[in-house]
Parts: C-alpha cells; structure tokens; sequence
C-alpha cells in the first residue's frame, strides 16, 4: 500500500508517520509537506524510506502526480495556530480550504481514498456545566479563522464524497499533546518555559476547558477509521481527558517541583473558545478503538521527558515564539 502523508513532518503528521513505520511494515510512506515555520525535517529523523516531497497542497500539479501513485491520501497538513489565525488569516484561507480542495480534485480524478484530518473546533464550544459533548449530529458553529476555515475544508469532503463519490472518512479529534509538538501551542510553551526557569502564561483566569488526547491515540484512531471506518462517515475522536487550562499548568508545576502558584495570568484570546468536549462512543463501539494513554499526568511526564532530551530539536524556535506572543500582551 503507498500512502501520501500531507502535513507528515508537523506534530501530528510525524507522530502518524513514525506510528506506521513502525506498526505497518508493509506500508510505503511519501510525506508532502510545505515545510512552513511548523513543519520540521527533524521531526523524520531517523526514518528509513520515507520520502519527502518539499511543496504545497496547493499546488494543483504536484499533487496530481503524487496522487496518481497513491492508495490512500491521509491528510494532515492546515495552519493549524488559532492565535496566528487571528493576525493573518490568508494562509489559512489557501491551505486549509484551498489545499483541501485542491487534494479533493486529485483524489476525484484518480479514484483513490481519502482521509481528512480536523479538529473538534469545527463545533464551536461548550458551557462550562452543558451535560452533552459533541457528537458527529452537533451543528457547525466555529469560531476562528482556524476553526473555520477547518469547518469549511470538512463541508468540501462531505460534499465531494456526495456529489462525486469520493471514497472519503473525515474525522475531528480534541486537542492532542505529545513529543514533536511546536513551542507555540499551550502544553509545549509552559514545559519549556519551566525549563527555561520561566513561569507559564495562561490567558485569561485558566479556566477554559480541552478536552486532551495522547497524539499517539488519535493516530491509532486514525488507522483504525481507515481499515474499518464506513465511506462518507465522521467519527469524532476524544480520550474523556478535559482539564480547564489552570489544571494543566499545575499539573506541570508539580512534575517540576514548582509551587502550585507559579504562573502568570496574561491577555486573553479574543474569541476565546469556552469549552471543548468529544463524545466518541460511535468511535468505540463502531471500530473498538480504545486510548491507551488514559492517565494524563504519567502522559504529561513522558512528554516533558522528551522535551527535555529533546531540547536540539525545540530551542530553535523557541525565542522566536516568545517574541510574538510578548507583542500581544501574552
Ligand atoms: P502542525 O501545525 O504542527 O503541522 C502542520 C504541518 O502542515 C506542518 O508540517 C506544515 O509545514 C504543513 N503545511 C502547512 N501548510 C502546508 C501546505 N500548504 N502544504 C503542505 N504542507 C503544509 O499541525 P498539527 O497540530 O500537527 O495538526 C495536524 C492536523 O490535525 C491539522 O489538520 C489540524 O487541524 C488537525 N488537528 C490538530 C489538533 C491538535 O491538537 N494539534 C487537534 C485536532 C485536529
Ligand atoms: P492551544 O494549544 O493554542 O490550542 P487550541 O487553541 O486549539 O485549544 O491552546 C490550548 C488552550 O490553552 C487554549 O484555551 C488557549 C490556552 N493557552 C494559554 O492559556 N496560554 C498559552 O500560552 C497558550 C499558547 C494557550
């Protein structure tokens, strides 16, 4: 089987990449990824026969080609920053939508399967006490640049499968943490500020809610919709793993020795999704797919493990990162 991997040397991308290098022995992997500011060449160290085309989703000729030789399309890559979606969001606009579009037509033309990546943030968000979660029936209703332009890449899927017959799963994942994750996202900027000796910033009073899954699980879950999962389908995926901001941040400060109040409120997002939370019983009982990474802090420990021994690979980035965010107040 020969994959294409769009977005496979970003955070998510390069955890799938390595999960099925490793696990699918028979599978050939080809990466497409633009290698923006978060994508990472680093990130595929050390894989043998991955191979790695340097362009855009975008780009309607390189992905006919690439798709031509492909049995499956997974694709990953979008600008996937809320806060950077809400400074510029143009490259949100052409990679998410238009990248998305751009795949669609190549996998229409050549008849291969598709599995598109997105996010939760499609639904908008959640009172802190409502008793539902969001299930694949919840209306659209997103709130971002980002999560829109998601929400708009998602209805190009649904419709292609409906009026073109592409063979295509879709499925929307909660916000996921893991080694590879880029310094600008929350758990991976408050694990390296500790390093640093740094307090960790949250937005606002700390008390909005993620719903966090091991990076490890989505993937799985990822593989588990593309061997059993029906065409035209959504299936959410979500580990029942909600925090509101400030239980992670102590969480971190206790796996650091630090004192419980150690951190620093700083400006809020504007649009600041509430509430995130994933019902992923069709998930379950559909497929049968489980998370193993059901204990957050021993997750949160092996991650800052690997921050730690990975420092090479983050401090490039990191005083870049902090420099935009000290522009914004935060
Ligand atoms: P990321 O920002 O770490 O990686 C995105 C990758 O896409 C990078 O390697 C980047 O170089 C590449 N890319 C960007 N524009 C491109 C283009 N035009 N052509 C080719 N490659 C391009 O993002 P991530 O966190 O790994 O997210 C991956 C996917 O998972 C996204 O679709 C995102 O919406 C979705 N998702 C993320 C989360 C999360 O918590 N991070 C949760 C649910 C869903
Ligand atoms: P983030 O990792 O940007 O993911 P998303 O916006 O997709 O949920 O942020 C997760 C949560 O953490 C979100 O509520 C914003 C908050 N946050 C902070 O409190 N401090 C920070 O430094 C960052 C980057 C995010």
């Amino acid at each position: 089987m020969r994959v294409l991997i769009t977005g496979g040397a970003g955070f998510i991308g390069a955890n799938f990449v390595r999960q099925t290098v490793r696990e699918r022995p028979g599978v050939a992997v080809t990466v497409l990824d633009a290698l923006t500011y978060a994508g990472d060449r680093a990130s595929l160290a050390g894989l043998e026969g991955v191979e790695l085309v340097v362009g855009s989703v975008a780009d309607a000729e390189l992905v006919d080609r690439l798709v031509a030789g492909s049995d499956l399309v997974v694709h990953f890559a979008a600008e996937s920053h809320n806060d950077n979606s809400l400074n510029d969001p143009s490259p949100f606009v052409q990679t998410n939508l238009v990248g998305t579009y751009t795949l669609l037509e190549a996998v229409r033309r050549h008849g291969v399967r598709f599995h598109h990546i997105s996010t939760d943030e499609v639904y908008g968000d959640l009172e802190l006490d409502d008793p539902a979660k969001f299930t694949d029936r919840t209306p659209y209703n997103p709130s971002s640049p980002y999560s829109s332009t998601k929400a708009g890449s998602d209805l190009l899927v649904r419709a292609w499968v409906r009026s073109f017959g592409v063979e295509a799963t879709i499925s929307n994942c909660s916000n996921n943490y893991g080694p590879y994750q880029h310094v600008e996202k929350f758990i991976p900027r408050q694990i390296t500020n500790l390093i640093d000796g740094v307090r960790p910033r949250l937005y606002g009073a700390g008390l909005n809610v993620r719903d966090w899954i091991h990076v490890e699980d989505h993937n799985a879950a990822v593989w588990a919709i593309i061997d059993s999962g029906r065409i035209g389908e959504t299936y959410l995926i979500g580990a029942d793993g909600e925090k509101n901001n400030l239980e992670v941040v102590q969480t971190l400060l206790e796996v650091f020795g630090r004192d419980a109040g150690d951190f620093d409120h700083v400006a809020d997002r504007p649009g600041h999704d509430l509430r995130y939370a994933i019902d992923a019983s069709k998930l379950r009982e559909e497929l049968g797919w489980e998370p193993r990474f059901t204990d957050f802090r021993s997750g949160l420990e092996t991650t800052v493990d690997w921050y730690r021994d990975n420092e090479a690979w983050w401090r490039p980035r990191k005083a870049a990162v902090e420099t935009k965010y000290a522009a914004t107040g935060q």
